[in-house]
């Protein structure tokens, strides 16, 4: 360990370009394991740290950063960053950043994917495959719903959501949107929430999890979908209600959903594996060699810029006074 040199700890074992971009410049301080630390080890692996690379599930508060004076910033390896106290952090002079951009595509290619699978039926026709059960082409062998001339509807129209308009209007799919931020552009039709869900064929969820938004989607907000619409969510676990989703999938209350993140996880409620009109994915929207180490390279870049006197690249706050 190079005494000169300011403290990098990494939370757990990441793709090699994020590595790669801290090497010779700073010590690494590294837990070589595949899961989150627990809380205490977490705490010690930061204290005395400058910086942190940290994930999803490394939850960083005002109580995590008064025990860990040193770091100057905390660098989330996700663009999603409600694990990490961004307020507190800018009040005690903590920078922290998140990886945009880099995983929007990947994030968008995903959602397709899903919307596909679940739509095509792609999930529940391999496994007839798999048990031999196709025994010649029917004319009304494993229909499933088209895209083309459905309406899309997209919760959360930034980056990603349009990213997946971009995407799905090559399907042939017109689009619609729910963002109290964005302006009317194009041939989008923003729509209020309510009316966006009786709209579409399609409720993709792209919005970032706030406490406001819990549970955007539950019992009430199904019931205004049409029984031959899909749910898809790709953004966060906690802006749908499970249960209510489970319930209402099994009823046929809607057609099908497709899901990549879940309210507890890795955890979901008892009885959705069970229902074949769901298809379900383990959080994989960024999952991309090419992807993940962009988002590790991102990360640390963001580490070097503040250990080097400048800000990040990609900040989430902007603390009052530096350290
Ligand atoms: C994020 O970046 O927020 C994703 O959920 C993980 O890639």
């Amino acid at each position: 360990m190079a005494p000169d040199k300011p403290i990098v700890a990494i939370t757990r074992y990441i793709p090699p370009a994020g590595t790669a971009a801290l090497e010779g410049k700073v010590n690494i301080r590294q837990r070589p394991d595949k899961y989150a630390p627990p809380r205490d080890e977490l705490i010690r692996l930061l204290q005395g740290a400058d910086a942190a690379l940290v994930q999803l599930s490394d939850r960083i508060d005002g109580e995590l950063l008064d025990a860990c004076p040193m770091l100057k910033i905390v660098a989330n390896m996700a663009v999603g960053y409600e694990n990490v106290d961004h307020a507190a952090a800018a009040q005690r002079g903590v920078w922290v950043s998140n990886t945009p951009d880099v995983l929007t595509d990947a994030t968008a290619d995903l959602t397709l994917a899903i919307i596909l699978a679940i739509t095509r039926r792609i999930v529940e026709t391999d496994g007839y495959m798999r048990q031999g059960a196709f025994k010649q082409w029917e004319p009304m062998l494993w229909l499933g719903s088209g895209l083309q001339g459905k309406v899309l509807g997209i919760v959360g129209y930034g980056r990603i959501g349009r990213a997946v308009a971009a995407r799905a209007r090559a399907f042939g799919m017109s689009i619609v949107y729910h963002d109290p931020g964005v302006s009317p552009a194009g041939d989008d039709r923003g729509l209020d929430l309510d009316e966006l869900l009786a709209t579409a064929d399609i409720v993709s969820l792209h919005c970032p999890y706030k406490p406001e938004l819990h549970h955007l989607i539950g019992a009430r907000a199904l019931s205004l979908m049409k029984p031959t619409a899909f749910f898809v969510n790709a953004a966060r676990g906690k802006l749908h209600d499970e249960q209510a989703l489970c319930t209402a999938l099994k009823e046929g209350r809607i057609a099908g959903a497709a899901l990549d993140v879940y309210e507890n996880e890795p955890a979901f409620v008892a009885g959705l594996a069970e229902l074949k009109n769901v298809v379900m994915v383990p959080h994989i929207g960024s999952a991309t060699l090419e992807t993940r180490n962009a988002m590790a390279a991102l990360a640390a870049n963001n580490i070097l810029a503040v250990l080097g006197g400048g800000e990040p690249l990609t900040p989430v706050n902007k603390p009052a006074q530096g350290k």
